[in-house]
């Protein structure tokens, strides 16, 4: 199969390429795959809001750009965050126009809540389900473009290089091309070809790494993990964020989040003594930027001895507290939780990955005529750490940037070679599920661990050789069976838990979401880490 544009994912940063580039060329085929519904994305449970300066009497550019520096620790690449900062506003209105509704007061004015490490109020929100009213939008524009095709329940296995053809490609090979993807259609169980000059990776996080984690299940790193095998660059992946305030359910893989918002609006953090314990670390008390909410967290746990601590909203008025976040009141009604006298149990989750594939600042993989963007690329925006309510905000500016360089790219002449057919020859039907179950439990224990908020070189080592064991089972049993979208999601899972530590292992630093105690002090050195 052709396709003129080929995006991978259908969150907010392959849907709104998709369009824009669909409009740009209405004569061309623009296809969007994705791996299960089509609405099945991170972007979708996104809460808080998007992060963006468009008030300048109460706000300005500058201080959005610092309030990013800040959070990122010294390794955000300041070109970019001020690119992201100062095209952020264009891109709302744009979405706007495609139908997505942010909050505004009685006088019509913007309602902006704010996040921790923002020195201002500025994150436009949709009550507290932002993400599901933008992929609402974006999916509704999309479904009334005739030129592009969506196709749900589509798993892409790999990206096809020269490596397909018989070539051999390694890390140093100058003009690695990605040709399109080999794709598991899950409605025919075939694994079919799909070619195109152009392909743009949308593919999403990486939460389902770690045992509890604010992501959906698709959150499996699929497109770092693609980019590593095809021999691309991946950068940092050791700043994976944790959310300070998931909801506290033992046994839960997939936690519930009680937005950063919600400490926007006043609540405080307690330990089980009741003690409102963040003046303790940070002069920025619960509005310290998440690393350090989190850190402090998980110390109290730690000191003790205790598996969540408690978020108290009673500052909050109550009809407040249900207009703004309706969906979190309700979570909590079900739960027995009635937030105008008790308190919320709470413990960080894994939440979002700040490093990723490494791009340019026009979304260029080191791959040729293969884009990213959204929460898999690493823009340089984020450093060591994100700040709350900025990566829709990345997500949309950046699929803005790679449709205008694609707009170029198309023009130039291009053959696409012959690709051959997957081949599944020797490969047989899996026998056990429980193999590949099992091994993903050990795996999101062993990351859980030792490569969690705070990690040590003996933690990391160890982490280490429990991969190399997990990753030989898991090679075999790809190599010999027809392949599932489990047993590839483990692979890929494997794959970018090996990068996460692998990156962890060469910082002998602490900086931003990375502290290791064997290096508890910020380096001189600013280095961004490459694989
Ligand atoms: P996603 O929206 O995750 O989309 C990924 C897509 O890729 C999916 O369609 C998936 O099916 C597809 N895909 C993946 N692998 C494959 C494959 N192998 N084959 C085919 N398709 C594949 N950020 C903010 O800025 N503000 C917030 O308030 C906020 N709140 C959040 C709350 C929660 C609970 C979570 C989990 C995240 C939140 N974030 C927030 C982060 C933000 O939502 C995400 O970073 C962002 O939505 C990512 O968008 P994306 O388009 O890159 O990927
Ligand atoms: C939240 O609502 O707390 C999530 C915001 C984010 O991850 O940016």
């Amino acid at each position: 199969m052709y396709t003129d544009f080929l995006v991978i994912g259908s969150g907010i940063a392959g849907l709104t390429y998709a369009l824009k580039i669909a409009r740009h060329f209405p004569q061309r085929q623009v296809t969007v795959l994705t791996k299960t519904r089509e609405d099945e994305t991170n972007t979708k449970y996104a809460q808080g809001g998007v992060a963006v300066v468009n008030d300048l009497e109460h706000d300005s550019f500058e201080r959005h750009i610092e309030d990013t520096l800040i959070a990122g620790d010294g390794l955000c690449n300041e070109e970019i965050v001020k690119i992201v900062v100062r095209e952020g506003p264009e891109r709302v209105n744009e979405i706007m126009a495609w139908g997505a509704r942010f909050d505004r007061d009685a006088l019509g004015e913007f309602s902006r809540g704010r996040e921790g490490g923002h020195s201002r109020h500025r994150v436009l929100h949709h009550k507290d389900s932002t993400g599901r009213e933008m992929e609402r939008a974006l999916l509704e524009a999309v479904h009334q473009q005739p030129n592009i095709q969506l196709l749900s329940h589509c798993f892409v296995v790999d990206l096809i290089t020269q490596h397909h053809l018989g070539y051999l490609v390694t890390k140093s090979t100058p003009d690695i091309t990605c040709f399109g993807v080999y794709v598991l259609n899950l409605h025919t169980q075939q694994i079919e070809k799909l070619l195109a000059p152009i392909t743009l990776l949308a593919t999403g996080g990486c939460g389902r790494v770690y045992r509890t984690t604010t992501n959906p299940p698709i959150a499996t790193g699929d497109g770092v993990a693609m980019v590593y095998r095809a021999k691309g660059r991946i950068e940092n992946m050791e700043f994976i964020q944790f959310h300070p305030t998931a909801l506290y359910q033992p046994g839960k893989s997939s936690t519930f989040l009680i937005s950063e918002a919600v400490r926007g609006e006043g609540a405080i953090l307690r330990n089980h003594a009741g003690e409102a314990f963040m003046e303790r670390y940070d002069a920025r008390k619960e509005l310290a930027p998440r690393d350090i909410v989190a850190r402090a967290i998980d110390n109290e746990m730690k000191r003790t001895g205790t598996e969540f601590v408690y978020l108290d909203c009673t500052t909050i008025p109550e009809d407040r507290f249900r207009s703004h976040f309706p969906n979190i009141y309700k979570k909590c009604r079900e739960l027995n939780i009635d937030v105008r006298h008790d308190w919320i149990p709470v413990a960080p989750a894994a939440h979002y990955s700040c490093g990723g594939i490494k791009t340019d600042a026009w979304g260029r993989t080191s791959i040729r005529r293969l884009y990213a963007c959204g929460e898999c690329a690493s823009t340089g925006l984020h450093g060591a750490n994100r700040l709350a309510s900025n990566s829709l905000l990345e997500a949309m500016v950046f699929a803005h940037r790679c449709y205008l360089d694609s707009v170029e790219l198309i023009q130039q002449p291009f053959q696409l070679p012959n690709v051959p057919d997957w081949d599944a020859a020797g490969t047989t039907a899996p026998k056990e599920m429980i193999l590949i179950t099992q091994s993903l439990k050990e795996l999101q224990q062993v990351m859980s661990d030792y490569v969690g908020i705070v990690r040590s070189n003996t933690r990391l080592q160890r982490a280490m050789r429990r991969l190399d064991l997990l990753f030989e089972e898991t090679e075999e049993l790809y190599e010999s069976t027809v392949l599932s979208p489990q047993l590839c999601e483990l692979r890929n899972m494997i794959t970018v838990a090996y990068l996460i530590v692998k990156c962890a292992m060469f910082r002998k630093e602490s900086r931003g979401l990375h502290f290791n105690t064997d290096y508890p002090e910020k380096s001189n050195i600013i280095q961004n880490i490459v694989l």
